[in-house]
């Protein structure tokens, strides 16, 4: 019992030694309502807290958790499709550091859009047309998944970006292209080619199995820059990472991503960002690396850089998120792309990226391809960071907040 009653209980037995008794009986009064109050409160407490029916699964065996609404979004404020500009995510630190780097994220944000739709979506279109069934694929296993992916974009979208999507009975209507849409009851399409069709984003989708481990069982991955999905389907997360040689996996990123994978819950969904540099400007393939449709491909293919006008700043934003009801998780990379030249206009950017590139260990510049592009990209930055630190744009003075 709290202070406030324990006081209200003094009082009342006060009041019976001084035998006033009409106090008394406000006292009493008073002590139920208290408690009338408290038991109101406490039956709606109890089905807040949901039972997560999931906790204890058997690896492999999820139970559809009907009781989990995504909360509707509202609409991305002013968008429109020729002025909201993309998301300025610099995702680098004075120091490189090999973490997770996970943080939480508001289901309001689970996509991003924005004047680059169209530029992303003709590179799809274009794409698909020539290789379609490389670059998306939805194994019987992630059917199911994919067609509530689609449930939860149909719900998502034209609440978002009701200038863009419009919800029909069985599907959803592109407002700018005419493109429709139709799935809600089933369609010979394939559902991650759909998927893709609507976002931006390239997206994964990852079945657990009954050892626990995280398997790419479903993928539309169109605007990748420097890989497959034909290379990485059917692997679980750790094939996925060590086959491309992602510095420390083993060490330091194993075992904490397995474990999040399991125990990621529907109503916790998360994201990251990244960075990399790139020797040419082409979005869906980086080509320097090598020709898309050879066997093997890489940074040690590539000729090094020799101006600072082939550089860009490719850097995604990717989110997870768990489903519901089939338990699948999905994942999204946003791609955003443009040339280190703009970039480093940016105030406290050139000096920023540069100690970043600079505190790269060793396995993280083999993964980079650092001796490609740093004798154009060092001394320029040096450079632009000369020349801002100049104008004040220093060190000491930079904000300790930056966008990612
Ligand atoms: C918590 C989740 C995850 C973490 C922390 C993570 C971490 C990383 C890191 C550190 C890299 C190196 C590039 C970078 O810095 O981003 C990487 C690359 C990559 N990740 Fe992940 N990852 C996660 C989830 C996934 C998932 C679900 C997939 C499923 C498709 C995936 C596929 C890849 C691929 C294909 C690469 C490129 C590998 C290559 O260069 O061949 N990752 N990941
Ligand atoms: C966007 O620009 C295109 C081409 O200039 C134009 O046809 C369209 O009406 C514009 N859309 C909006 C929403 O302003
Ligand atoms: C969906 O399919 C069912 C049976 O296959 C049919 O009765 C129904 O009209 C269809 N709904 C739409 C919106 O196409």
């Amino acid at each position: 019992m709290n202070q406030t009653n324990s006081g209200v209980l003094r009082s009342v037995f006060y009041d019976l030694d001084s035998s006033k008794w009409s106090r008394t009986v406000c006292g009493l009064i008073f002590i139920m309502v208290i408690f009338a109050i408290k038991y109101s409160q406490k039956k709606p407490k109890k089905s807040v807290v949901k039972r997560d029916i999931n906790a204890n699964r058997k690896y492999g065996h999820w139970t559809p958790d009907y009781n989990f609404k995504t909360p509707t979004p509202p609409p991305y404020p002013n968008w429109d499709i020729n002025t909201t500009r993309p998301q300025p995510y610099r995702a680098f630190r004075h120091k490189y550091s090999i973490t997770m780097a996970i943080r939480n994220m508001d289901f309001h944000q689970w996509i991003e859009l924005d004047n680059e739709w169209l530029k992303f979506h003709n590179h799809k279109l274009e794409r698909t047309r020539e290789k379609k069934q490389e670059l998306c694929v939805t194994s019987p296993e992630a059917r199911d998944a994919a067609f509530e992916l689609l449930d939860e974009l149909w719900n998502y979208l034209p609440h978002r970006y009701p200038s863009l999507f419009q919800q029909t009975p069985d599907g959803l209507s592109n407002l700018v292209t005419g493109e429709s849409w139709s799935f809600k009851n089933g369609t010979k399409e394939d559902p991650m080619y759909i998927a893709a069709m609507l976002l931006q984003d390239d997206i994964a989708i990852m079945i657990e199995q009954e050892d626990g481990q995280y398997v790419l069982k479903g993928g539309a991955i169109m605007l990748a820059g420097f890989w497959r999905l034909k290379d990485k389907f059917n692997l679980p997360l750790s094939a996925i990472h060590t086959s491309g040689d992602v510095p420390k996996y083993k060490e330091k990123l194993q075992t904490g991503m397995e474990k999040f994978f399991i125990r990621q819950t529907c109503d916790k969904p998360v994201v990251r960002n990244n960075y990399f540099i790139q020797t040419d400007g082409n979005l869906p393939w980086s080509k320097s690396i090598g020709d898309e449709d050879k066997d093997v491909v890489g940074w040690y293919t590539a000729e090094p850089a020799k101006d600072i006008n082939q550089l860009y700043f490719r850097s995604e934003r990717q989110s997870l998120r768990r489903l519901p009801k089939t338990g699948a998780t999905i994942f999204t990379i946003r791609t955003y792309f443009l040339p280190i030249t703009e970039l480093a206009q940016e105030p406290y950017v050139p000096r920023r990226l540069l100690n970043g590139i600079r505190s790269w260990v060793p396995e993280v510049q083999d993964y980079r391809g650092y001796t490609k592009f740093k004798d154009v990209v060092e001394p320029y930055l040096e450079k632009m960071a000369d020349e801002q630190e100049a104008k004040g744009y220093t060190v000491e003075t930079e904000p300790e907040v930056y966008p990612y």
